[in-house]
């Protein structure tokens, strides 16, 4: 890849400073099997729809990141051709970039230990749409889904990547673009209900934060069921992984306090699966 190409990759998938310039270091050599089987699994994967990640066949953090960004223009490109827009499609990519992020402050290091989270883009059907990304897959196997979506096999998850405020008309103008998008995009593919998969959606964070953006994003979903996930509400509000040393971590909000309260209460965080009419 010459120069000028490769600072307009790094530019479009929002890889910025030091993880800019170990990512211009892995596409300078030759691609290792490794990153050339990684690459090949994303290839048959591309435009199936799949929902689930792709797992591990041994491939190092870096070469998974070396495979992303040599297959991100093919995503791309396959993108172009469903008519949607560059700057659409490269915003979806562009989670990249902020994975590498939030890979530095979890670990103090480049690397990507959430590289399986986005072996889901790289097959063409998750879209960052605002504030929200939306992942266009098939309903059967889903929980309970309403008669139109059982009808219709389609169904949106939802996704909050962290990226500010995640206020009520930020999030009504993201599900607004996600109806004229896939209405326009995947004609054949009708969607109707939205899922979610969060710790967000732990009904006892509404309860005990109820006045933020958190609680208002959750109380548009019905929560079917949850399951347990005790490390997620530390993970997404502090970046660490794993349930140690929890008594050094800040409570200077409210998020923070509860996060962190309910579990000196012997309490246990879930994960609520919810889901909304579109
Ligand atoms: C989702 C997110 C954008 C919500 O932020 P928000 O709009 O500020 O949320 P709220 O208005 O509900 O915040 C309520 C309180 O929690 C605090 N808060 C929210 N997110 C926080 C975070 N990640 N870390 C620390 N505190 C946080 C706010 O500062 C506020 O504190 P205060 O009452 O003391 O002023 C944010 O939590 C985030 O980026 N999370 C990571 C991504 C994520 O969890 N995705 C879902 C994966 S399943």
């Amino acid at each position: 890849m010459d120069a000028a190409h490769l600072t307009g990759l790094l530019e479009h998938l929002d890889i910025r400073g030091e993880d800019a310039l170990e990512c211009a270091g892995l596409l300078a050599s030759k691609p290792s099997p490794g990153v050339s089987d990684a690459i090949t699994a994303m290839e048959h994967r591309l435009g199936t729809f799949p929902s689930e990640g792709i797992p591990t066949a041994g491939q190092t953090e870096a070469e998974w990141i070396e495979a992303f960004l040599r297959f991100a223009p093919t995503v791309h490109e396959y993108h172009l051709g469903l008519g949607i827009n560059a700057a659409t499609s490269w915003a979806s990519l562009a989670d990249l970039g902020l994975q590498l992020r939030v890979n530095r402050r979890v670990h103090g290091r480049f690397g990507l230990d959430t590289w399986g989270w986005m072996t889901l883009h790289m097959a063409g059907n998750m879209f960052r749409l605002g504030r929200l990304q939306f992942h266009l897959v098939r309903s059967n196997g889903s929980e309970s889904p309403s008669p139109s979506t059982a009808a219709s096999g389609w169904e949106l998850g939802v996704h909050i990547p962290e990226d500010g405020s995640l206020s009520p008309g930020v999030v009504d103008q993201a599900f607004a673009e996600a109806r004229t998008f896939f209405a326009q995009h995947f004609p054949d593919k009708p969607v109707t209900e939205a899922t979610c998969d969060s710790w967000m959606l732990d009904p006892y964070l509404a309860e005990h934060l109820s006045a933020g953006n958190i609680a208002s994003f959750a109380r548009r979903f019905t929560v079917s069921h949850c399951t347990d996930a005790p490390a997620d509400a530390v993970y997404f509000t502090f970046r660490q992984r794993g349930l140690e040393g929890l008594e050094a971590l800040p409570r200077k909000t409210s998020l923070q306090r509860v996060v962190l309260e309910r579990i000196d209460d012997g309490g246990n965080w879930q994960l609520g699966h919810g889901r909304l009419a579109l």
